[in-house]
């Protein structure tokens, strides 16, 4: 099938509104160093474990860049001021996918310690490549919190899709799918589906290949985290 490339969009510090854009690429040579090394075959479990976390980090820093600020009264040792903090009443959940998800979800709370967390489990059934869900619990509160969904691979963007259809079901105020990596295919297949959810993502790769893992990619995530394989 053809693939129409999708807008896309660097993550520049001046780009006016980063909810807008449907791809958005987190290009920082920082995340793209750390990433380079995680795909290596030879990059061990404890270092792979590592450099995911720190990517997350990084990738929080720019998913939040529009979180609203209001201005409160502050003293500092010298003086009084007005000084910007994070409104209280718009707190995040973040969803992770599971099992890889969790690898995006540490990084991101370390960063965003008083965000609410969700899960989802889905796995993908070997021959039709399609999502299974097996397992679902969010906070109490998610309408009108703003939503993180996030797995590192978007492959076919199938797990994708099923997880951000069945998290709609809970009303949130808005959501941005996180990733890691993305293929072509998984990127077109997603915003066919979910056109109004922006893709924040380190990179685009080639293509999947025919067992729908993105290729060059880094193989397996959940099994380069946790050491499975
Ligand atoms: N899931 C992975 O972990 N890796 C891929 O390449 C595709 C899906």
């Amino acid at each position: 099938m053809p693939f129409d490339p999708p807008p896309v969009t660097s993550s520049d510090p001046s780009s006016s509104d980063p909810s807008s854009e449907k791809v958005i690429l987190i290009n920082h040579p920082l995340v793209q160093h750390k990433l380079t090394i995680m795909r290596q075959v030879e990059t061990h479990t404890q270092d792979f474990r590592r450099l995911l976390k720190e990517i997350a980090m990084l990738l929080a820093y720019e998913v939040t860049r529009d979180l609203p600020l209001k201005k409160q009264t502050i003293k500092t040792p010298l003086a009084e001021m007005e000084a910007p903090m994070l409104a209280a009443d718009k707190k995040m959940v973040i969803v992770s996918i599971l099992r890889a998800g969790q690898g995006l979800l540490d990084g991101m709370i370390e960063l965003i310690p008083t965000a609410k967390v969700g899960h989802i489990g889905l796995y993908r059934e070997p021959t039709t490549l399609t999502a299974v869900e097996y397992y679902l619990k969010l906070p109490l509160d998610v309408e009108h919190r703003d939503m993180l969904v996030v797995d590192p691979m978007l492959a076919t963007g199938n797990s994708a899709v099923a997880a951000v259809d069945r998290l709609k079901e809970a009303n949130p105020a808005s959501i941005k799918f996180v990733c890691l990596l993305a293929a072509p295919e998984g990127i077109q297949h997603f915003h066919e589906q979910h056109p109004d959810v922006p893709i924040y993502t380190a990179a685009i790769d080639e293509r999947l290949d025919d067992h729908g893992y993105i290729v060059p990619g880094l193989g397996d995530a959940g099994d380069r985290l946790y050491g499975t394989r």
